[in-house]
């Protein structure tokens, strides 16, 4: 169901938050390095320049992002699901970018996570926190109408409050540090917004729809976003707020 082409059109600006996580990382000369919810593999394998001797890992469930993700070399690159699945070794570095969001129970799953670090090991994770913003409020309402809610039966992407993420690491007996950042992503006009949902959010919808009703929902969908995202003078400005978790042992 996901389309890693599609994904990687603003593959810039959805990396950002990435390089702003792995940042704060301050593993030295990590061995063994694990991406869960790695996607297309780009920013995974981008994580071999800062750390050249780690054995990197890069997992996901989608045939699709896995199939694009090994045309990286250097990386390992893991079909599975990461709710099940588990390392051959302790982990000095685990990350998840951009991923979690679409686990539901993925509070519970951090202490399956933390038991797989190694005694100095880091866990890092990023997960979108703008689901009250126009774009999904108004994806969410459209799936909702009396014309698509009998088509319709979506999970859809959630995130907790910033701080529950930092009780649970704590109460797992990490270091932790947790905050917010709201990164402003300049785009041409809300056709844009359109395209980089097409990418994540609108994708379980889609998948759901065929052509004709799938034309139909998107041209709807359009017209909503043209509404709440209205070309200004410099475009149209995508608020993203994302929270970040940086823990050790
Ligand atoms: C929005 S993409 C993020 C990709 C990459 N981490 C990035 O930041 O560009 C989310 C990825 O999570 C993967 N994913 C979702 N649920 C998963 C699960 N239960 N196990 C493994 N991967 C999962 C999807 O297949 C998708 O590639």
């Amino acid at each position: 169901m996901w389309d890693p082409q599609q994904y990687l059109i603003y593959g810039d600006q959805r990396g950002r938050p990435f390089r702003d996580l792995v940042a704060q990382v301050g593993a030295v000369e990590p061995r063994e390095v694990v991406d869960l919810g790695c996607g297309p593999g780009e920013l995974t394998a981008g994580l071999a320049q800062r750390w050249p001797q780690a054995h990197i890992v890069g997992v996901d469930s989608s045939p699709e992002m896995i199939e694009r993700a090994r045309q990286h070399t250097g990386v390992e690159f893991v079909e599975a699901d990461l709710r099940t699945w588990e390392p051959g070794r302790p982990l000095d570095v685990l990350m998840s970018n951009a991923t979690l969001q679409w686990v539901p129970g993925h509070l519970e799953l951090l202490s399956r996570l933390v038991s797989f670090l190694s005694p100095t090991g880091w866990l890092a994770f990023q997960l979108p926190a703008n689901f009250d913003e126009p774009s999904h409020v108004e994806l969410r309402d459209l799936a909702g109408t009396a014309r698509w809610s009998g088509l319709l039966e979506v999970t859809w992407p959630a995130a907790h409050p910033p701080l529950a993420y930092l009780a649970a690491l704590l109460d797992l007996g990490l270091d932790a540090e947790v905050w917010e950042s709201t990164y402003y992503h300049q785009l041409d006009g809300p056709d844009d917004v359109l395209e980089w949902l097409r990418g994540s959010a609108l994708r379980p919808v889609l998948a759901q729809l065929d052509d004709t009703a799938r034309d139909e929902f998107i041209e709807q969908f359009r017209a909503r976003l043209h509404g709440a995202y209205p070309k200004g003078q410099h475009g149209t400005v995508l608020p993203y707020r994302r929270i970040f978790a940086v823990a050790r042992r």
